[in-house]
Formats: C-alpha cells, sequence, structure tokens
C-alpha cells in the first residue's frame, strides 16, 4: 500500500505536534505515531519550560546557566539563538492554548531549578507537560490539513538504498523520500512517500534498566537515521536525572521534579545527614551530572539503595498546591511528603546527543529534518540545563517549519521506490528471547556505561553488546516485522552509538565521567 503526503512528522511529542502547526497552511501533513496519540516524554514533563519573560531575568543569563551546565562544549551560537527566541516561542504555545500558571498579581509563577541562576521555568502545577500535550492535540484536531494516524510504527527512512544504490556515511548526497511504517491495527506496512520527513521520535531512556521515560522512548529515529548513514552525535552524554522515586518494580520510575528542590527540598543521607555540601557550592541545586554523581557515590559508600529527598520542613499546603501530583503518587505508596522524607535514586531521562542537525534543524541527509530529543543541535554540550528540552523543541519545530515551507515547491515524490519486501520471514517462535535479549541490553548499559564509566567497563559493554547485535541482525532478517522486533533492534544501536561515542570521549566531560582508578 502507498500514501503521499507533503510533510510526513514521525512522532506526536511536543516536537512532532508545534511543526505540524507551524506547516499546515502550506501543504498537507501526516503525523505518525507508534502508540496512542498523547504517548511521548512530552506527556510526563514536570517541572516546565524555561525562558526569560521578564526585567528581573535576562537573556545573558539564562545563555550563561546554559553554557555552564554544558560543561564548555555548547555551541554557543545556537544557545544563544534559541535563549533570544523563548519569549517569542512560549508565547506561541500560550496562544495554541497551553495555560501556565500565574500568582496572584496576575504574572506567570516562575519555578526554579538546578542550574540556574533566576527563577525563570513556566509550568503548568506539577504537569506541565501534560498540558502542554493536552493543548498541541486540541489545536492539531482543528486544523484540517493535518492527520494523526495513531499505532503506526516507522520502521526505517526511505533513501537511495531502497532504489538498489549503495549508500555509505561518505555519501554525498542522501535523500530521504519518506519512510516504510508497520500500520499496528491492520498489520500491513504502508510506504509513505513524503516531500519531506520529520523526525521528532523522542529519546531511549529504555536503553537503561531504570528510567523515567514511557515505553515509547527506545531511540527509534537516532537508529533509523544511524542505519541510513545520517550523522548522530554527542551519544555519550545521557542524562541522569538525580530523583526519581525509589519504588522497586515500577517501570517507569515516577519523577520527583528538580522543581521540589527549587522549593526549598533538600537531599540527605539515610542517616538524615546533608551531603550535597561536599560537592558543589550550589547544594541539592547544583547542575543534574554533578547532584546524580553525587547521590550515586553515596550510595556506593554507603550500601544503600537510595537516597532522601525532605520537604517536611517547607509550607504544607504551598508544597501540595505546587506539587499536588507528586504529592498524590507518594501518598498512593505511603509516603506523606509533608511528614515524610522522599526515597530518591537517578534514572536515564534524557538524550542530549542525537542526530546531528544545523540550525534550520537539517539532519545530513537532504529532506530529512529532527528536532527535539532526538537531534543533536549543539544546545546541550555535555549536559541539559532543567527545562531547556521543551524549549529546544519548539525554537527547533519553529526554524525547521520555515525551512521545509521554503524548500517544499522544489521537491516531488520519489515514485520509484518498491514495496517493503516481506519474502522469507516468518513469526517468531518465542517472543520471550526478544524480551530476554532486551535485558540483557539494559544491564549490559546499566552496568557498564552508566553515571561512572571506565575504559574497562567500556570495552566489556561493547564485546558483550557485539553478541547480542549479531544474534538480532539473524532473527531480524528471517522474521515478521513487529514493533518489539524493532524496538530491541533499535535499542541495540543506541547503545553501540553510546558506547563508541564514549570510547571515542577520553576525558570527563559533563554526564561523561570516566574514573579508571578500579581498572
Ligand atoms: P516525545 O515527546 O518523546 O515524542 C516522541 C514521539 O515519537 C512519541 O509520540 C512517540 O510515540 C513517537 N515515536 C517514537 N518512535 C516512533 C516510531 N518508530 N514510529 C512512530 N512514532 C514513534 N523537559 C523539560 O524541558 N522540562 C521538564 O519539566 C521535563 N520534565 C520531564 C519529565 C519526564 C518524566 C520526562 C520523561 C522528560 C522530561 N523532560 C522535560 C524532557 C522532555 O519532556 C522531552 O525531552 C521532550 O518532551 C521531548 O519531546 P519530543 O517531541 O522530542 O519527543
Ligand atoms: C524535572 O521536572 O525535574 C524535569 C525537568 C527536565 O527534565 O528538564
Amino acid at each position: 500500500m502507498r500514501k503521499r503526503t507533503d510533510f510526513l512528522i514521525i512522532g506526536s511529542g511536543i516536537a512532532g505536534l508545534s511543526y505540524a502547526l507551524k506547516v499546515a497552511k502550506h501543504g498537507k501533513v501526516s503525523i505518525i505515531t507508534k502508540s496512542d496519540e498523547s504517548e511521548s516524554n512530552t506527556k510526563y514533563a514536570q517541572g516546565g519550560i524555561a525562558a526569560v519573560l521578564y526585567d528581573t531575568d535576562s537573556y545573558e543569563k539564562h545563555i550563561q546557566d546554559t553554557l555552564i551546565a554544558g560543561d564548555g562544549i555548547c555551541d554557543e551560537e545556537v544557545v544563544r539563538m534559541v535563549i533570544t527566541e523563548s519569549t517569542a516561542r512560549v508565547n506561541e504555545l500560550i496562544e495554541w492554548g497551553a495555560n501556565f500558571d500565574k500568582n496572584e498579581s496576575g504574572e506567570f509563577d516562575l519555578a526554579k531549578e538546578g542550574g540556574h541562576s533566576e527563577h525563570r521555568i513556566l509550568h503548568h502545577k506539577d504537569i506541565t507537560g501534560y498540558e502542554i500535550e493536552r493543548a498541541l492535540l486540541q489545536a492539531v484536531h482543528k486544523h484540517p490539513n493535518i492527520e494523526i494516524l495513531d499505532h503506526h510504527f516507522a520502521i526505517d527512512i526511505l533513501t537511495q538504498h531502497h532504489l538498489g544504490k549503495e549508500v555509505n556515511s561518505r555519501t554525498p548526497n542522501i535523500e530521504c523520500f519518506g519512510a516504510y511504517v508497520l500500520d499496528l491495527k491492520t498489520n500491513k506496512i504502508i510506504t509513505i512517500l513524503a516531500k519531506t520527513t520529520l523526525m521528532a521520535s523522542g529519546g531511549a531512556g529504555h536503553v537503561y534498566s531504570t528510567t523515567t521515560n514511557p515505553t515509547i522512548a527506545t531511540g527509534d529515529g537516532v537508529s533509523m537515521v544511524y542505519r541510513a548513514k545520517g550523522k548522530v552525535e554527542g551519544m555519550e552524554f545521557y542524562q541522569f536525572h538525580p530523583t526519581s522515586l525509589y519504588n522497586p518494580g515500577e517501570s517507569p520510575s515516577f519523577l520527583i521534579s528538580e522543581a521540589v528542590r527549587g522549593f526549598g527540598g533538600i537531599l540527605k543521607t539515610i542517616e538524615g545527614k546533608e551531603f550535597m555540601h561536599k560537592y558543589d557550592n550550589r547544594k541539592s541545586l547544583a547542575p543534574r551530572d554533578i547532584v546524580a554523581r553525587a547521590i550515586d557515590n553515596e550510595m556506593k559508600i554507603s550500601g544503600n539503595d537510595f537516597m532522601y529527598l525532605d520537604c517536611t520542613h517547607l509550607n504544607k499546603q504551598a508544597l501540595i498546591d505546587h506539587f499536588p501530583n507528586i504529592y498524590k503518587k507518594c501518598l498512593s505508596i505511603g509516603i506523606d511528603i509533608t511528614k515524610d522524607f522522599i526515597p530518591v535514586v537517578p534514572a536515564a531521562h534524557y538524550m542530549c546527543g542525537g542526530i546531528k542537525v544545523d540550525k534550520q534543524g537539517k539532519s545530513s541527509i537532504n529532506k530529512l529534518y529532527a528536532i527535539g530529543e532526538c537531534s543533536h543541535t549543539g544546545l546541550h554540550g555535555a549536559n541539559r540545563l532543567a527545562s531547556n528540552s521543551l524549549l529546544e523543541a519548539i525554537v527547533y519545530s519553529h526554524q525547521a517549519a520555515m525551512n521545509a515551507i521554503q524548500q517544499l515547491p522544489s521537491i516531488g515524490y520519489c515514485e520509484q521506490i518498491p514495496e517493503w519486501n516481506a519474502e522469507g520471514t516468518n513469526h517468531p517462535e518465542e517472543m520471550i528471547l526478544l524480551t530476554q535479549s532486551l535485558r540483557e541490553v539494559q544491564s549490559i548499559m546499566t552496568n557498564y556505561v552508566g553515571i561512572v564509566r571506565s575504559d574497562i567497563r567500556l570495552k566489556r559493554a561493547l564485546d558483550r553488546l557485539n553478541i547480542l547485535y549479531n544474534e538480532n541482525e539473524a532473527l531480524y532478517l528471517k522474521t515478521t516485522i513487529s514493533p518489539k522486533l524493532c524496538e530491541l533492534r533499535n535499542l541495540i544501536n543506541v547503545a553501540y552509538i553510546i558506547i563508541k561515542h564514549a570510547i571515542a570521549r577520553k576525558e570527563s566531560r559533563g554526564l561523561h565521567y570516566i574514573n579508571n582508578i578500579n581498572n
């Protein structure tokens, strides 16, 4: 089956939806998304979106905070562009219908998070992402040019490779012609021909055993582009959020927003002693890489499975009003955050690296844009500043949309692309093998490529991953396509890239921390 569209969008989080709203006046837009339309990392964002709105703050301060968190390797031009655009793009989000909390004087109630020198985080209680996703979906539903194909899984992007031509990383003009997409309702693979394609497929938290990300976060976009020989950068920088709720057996892990520390929450040991002063003079509000490493270290020294976040000294009603969802969730497992310490552990949270793009969101493959968490723009450097991710997504959706609209009239469809060939494939005899391999990938990454790494651990990780890669490729060639099989393949790919990039970086920098003492 074949389908044609002007703008193909893979992913329905903040990146894909905001881009759709921008390009829709100029042609037919098809958003494909592999689960329910709202399921995304966006939906679970808690703390909020960073932006400079009032004179008490300045672009320069936000720029400096971003550069400091990024540990010297942010692309400063990109940082300046994203932050000076923050006011206009956030106002657009508000025009599309997103509501952010205001104080009694009618001004936005700005929160503070780690690494920020000012209060500048717009939020909707502690469910900011849910509100943004709601507003964007509502606006998208009203637009006659936009269709959402939910439960449609992108398998691979289409390039000259599918015309039988050799494509490698040195091929000068790789082009994207759309994607092969599995319709999960009919189990048929559709060839979607597109004039331009946007990858907005989010992160890959499930490459680790413990993550704050929903199950859709399996690195599909990065992996598809890597297979198509597009450029991928910065994957050694996987961000662990310092404070996910310690609740053994629960997956994904529930996040305890950094805004709770911004509100006055203090990290403590099991004995109730503060420890962050030993690591950074910003204490519990130091940038994430530092706090996550400190917690990891304290857990290793003490042998305990978690540390505590203490909010018991804070105004009870204000705490509940600001964080109703966190309050409710903790209460559901017997923790009253106004009276009890909250047990917390770091969990994989955000992919700072991704598909390399320029300031227009263009990837190294012609007619393929990438924005949001799956992209690598240069904004985050070696460590993302809290709440800069939703901001990056809306700034780049604008940049990419402007460019795609301009390019569209000169682009046609590549009709020669053949239909998907499923010959010689069969249903797998044992799906359990896929589950077991997934657990192995996650445990390799957690044990050897986590918060603290070493040369020996990275080599071990690569050797073990190679076995899984070979097994899975053999299985892939003879097995009927399913999301589970593709996601495992993609996660193995992403794990491989993270390890390769980590091995190539011969220094500790931001989130990539090497300690060879125990080698
Ligand atoms: P996503 O929102 O993850 O959307 C990706 C989409 O792609 C999904 O619809 C998914 O189903 C689809 N998809 C993926 N693969 C395929 C495929 N093969 N075929 C079809 N569809 C596919 N950032 C902040 O700035 N502030 C915060 O307060 C904040 N809090 C967070 C809290 C949590 C718990 C988490 C997990 C993240 C948080 N982040 C926060 C990070 C931020 O939410 C994400 O980086 C951002 O929402 C990513 O948006 P996106 O549109 O790029 O991707
Ligand atoms: C949080 O609320 O702590 C998450 C913020 C982010 O990931 O930027």
